[in-house]
């Protein structure tokens, strides 16, 4: 088991905080490894993760040392990329809880959630040109997805990071809260999940993950599949009968007066 990545059951959803605060919580393979475990048993389980870092950190990046000793063929391996991708395709959604810094492999990380919450120290970019590489765990594509071409090129050819308040209206995060309440936040997002329909809630996930090619007909058969589905069914009668018993209980009442 890491001690670099806590986990901890919140019945709603999981909490997987990144443990290195000594280091700003840099992504070395260690909690690559983690993350894979931890993604191996949600897919299993597909419960709702949140993601968040310990000492006022979310991840300052892939963890330096070892990128300097990496060669032509790690990067081919895609050793972040594939870590990252693989969050980015849990069952379920992913909330990402952003304190401090989030920079590099740590923003992509970020970028690989479905629901970004900052607070107010954020500070969220990709300063990998510096560093003599480019961002290739999910930046290049998925930033221009999340804040747009423009902004995300600039990001990304210039280094530039952005504050809390600049995250914000970049939509970059959905929200700017003090840690607890964010943290609180993620919690009420989990729990609001944890009411729906599971399976209508990974077919809404895959749907928005598909590629433009793929709609509408993924949408189709996803509805197909659910149009069929017991809980469906259950759901929707509940609603007509909880609102036939209210209407009645008010045609009654009317009727009385
Ligand atoms: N990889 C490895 N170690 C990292 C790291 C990273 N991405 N980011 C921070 N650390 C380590 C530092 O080396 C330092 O370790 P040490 O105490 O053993 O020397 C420790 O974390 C604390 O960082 P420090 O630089 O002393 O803190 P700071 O407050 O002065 O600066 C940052 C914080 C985040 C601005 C700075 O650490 C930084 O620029 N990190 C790299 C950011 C980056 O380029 N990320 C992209 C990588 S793909």
């Amino acid at each position: 088991m890491s001690t670099s990545l806590r986990i901890e059951d919140r019945g709603s959803h999981l909490l997987a905080t990144l443990d290195r605060p000594e280091k700003r919580n840099a992504i070395d393979q260690e909690l690559v490894d983690a993350l894979h475990a931890l993604c191996a048993r949600l897919e299993v389980e597909r419960r709702t993760l949140v993601l968040a870092g310990s000492g006022g950190d979310f991840a300052a990046g892939a963890d330096i040392a070892q990128l300097r000793e990496r060669r032509a063929p790690d990067a081919l391996a895609g050793i972040n990329t594939r870590c990252f991708q693989r969050i980015r395709a849990l069952p379920m959604p992913v909330i990402a809880v952003l304190e401090g810094y989030a920079l590099g492999g740590g923003a992509e990380l970020a970028y690989a959630a479905d629901i970004r919450i900052g607070t107010p120290s954020l500070t969220i970019g990709n300063p990998e040109t510096g560093l003599g590489i480019i961002a290739a765990a999910g930046a290049t594509w998925r930033l221009p997805q999340i804040v747009g071409d423009a902004l995300a090129a600039e990001m990304l050819l210039t280094g530039r990071l952005l504050d809390a308040a600049e995250a914000l209206a970049a939509g970059l995060v959905s929200a700017v809260l003090e840690p607890e309440a964010a943290l609180a936040r993620a919690t009420e997002i989990a729990e609001r999940i944890a009411k729906l329909d599971p399976a209508a809630t990974q077919a809404t996930k895959r749907t928005l993950l598909a590629p433009a090619s793929a709609h509408p007909a993924i949408e189709l058969q996803e509805q197909a599949v659910l149009f069929e589905s017991d809980e469906k069914q259950r759901r929707m009668t509940a609603f007509l009968e909880r609102r036939s018993r209210s209407t009645g209980a008010a045609t009654e009442g009317k009727a009385r007066r």
